[in-house]
């Protein structure tokens, strides 16, 4: 199957950032959210990054003016109908994103591949909502998407291989990086991210280290770029919580159980970068 138009659904840190990636490897882009306002946040945001890129002389101007030229903000999903692959990026809710699969199968072409960014969710009962469970993939991105290269593909048992090789040639075509996983939840990288986040917010809230002293530790300690911490409030401590739910309720393993602390900074409204606060505070 040749790719030629991708339709984007959610246009949130991840939805704006995949739709960018399309757009900028060539790809005519349709990209539609839930709230017509969000959409504009998110489309101003990429139209900033990528300005900024041509301040930094990453990008020429030409160059930005032919990604945006193929960037569009659709009213709704009923714009899709020519899409040969359609992500989804909503949040991280599965009766939402059920809904929105069954909704996917009925608009896009009957041979148009679906594919979800879920974190952790079940890609085989997205798949069964859609009505053509072969043509229905996991391609994750990682935050910011649009500077990691890793995407996990992620195949059901109802994925067929022409639906596998399509979604790999997509991910190469973009310049990702590619590790294949079964569905289940967490996939690799958050089914082992998840329970060491969870283990720093503990040892916060116990007073064992401060925020920046925990975040310190694993930086310098374990050379990673970004603290577990400063991770959390990237991923959105809201999300953090959605993804945790659904490994929690699969394995009932307590190290997937959303700390009280975590639970706590959520409904004061903190939820990381994106509202300004989190563990951390950002301007
Ligand atoms: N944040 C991360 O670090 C990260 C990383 C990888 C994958 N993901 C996954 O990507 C998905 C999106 O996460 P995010 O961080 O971008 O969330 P976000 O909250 O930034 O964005 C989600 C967007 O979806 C929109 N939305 C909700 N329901 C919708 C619907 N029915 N139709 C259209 N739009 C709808 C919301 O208005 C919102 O703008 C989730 O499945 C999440 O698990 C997140």
């Amino acid at each position: 199957m040749t790719i030629q138009e991708v339709g984007v659904v959610g246009c949130g840190i991840m939805g704006a950032g995949i739709a960018q990636i399309c757009a900028a490897h060539g790809y005519r882009v349709r990209v539609t959210e839930e709230d017509p306002e969000q959409l504009e946040k998110g489309l101003s945001r990429i139209r900033r990054r990528l300005s900024r890129d041509v301040e930094r002389r990453r990008l020429s101007r030409e160059r930005l003016d032919r990604i945006l030229s193929r960037l569009h903000g659709a009213s709704s999903m009923e714009e899709f109908t020519n899409s040969d692959l359609v992500i989804e990026a909503v949040i991280e809710d599965l009766p939402v994103k059920k809904d929105l699969f069954e909704k996917l199968g009925q608009i896009c072409k009957a041979d148009s591949i679906l594919a979800s960014n879920t974190s952790s969710l079940s890609l085989s009962e997205m798949a069964a909502s859609s009505g053509r469970p072969e043509q229905v993939i996991g391609i994750h991105f990682f935050n910011p998407p649009t500077v990691l290269p890793l995407v996990e593909v992620i195949s059901s048992e109802s994925t067929s291989q022409e639906t596998i090789d399509s979604a790999m040639s997509f991910c190469d075509s973009i310049d990702r990086l590619t590790v294949r996983v079964k569905d289940s939840p967490g996939f690799i990288v958050n089914r082992l991210l998840v329970p060491f986040i969870f283990d720093s917010i503990q040892m916060l809230d116990g007073g064992i280290a401060t925020a920046e002293d925990i975040d310190q530790a694993c930086k310098v300690g374990l050379n990673h770029a970004l603290g577990p911490l400063a991770t959390a409030d990237l991923v959105g401590l809201d999300t953090m919580i959605h993804i945790s739910e659904a490994m929690f309720e699969e394995y009932g393993e307590p190290r997937f159980k959303a700390p009280t602390m975590l639970r706590r900074l959520v409904s004061l409204g903190h939820l990381g970068r994106k509202s300004g606060r989190g563990f951390f505070e950002y301007n």
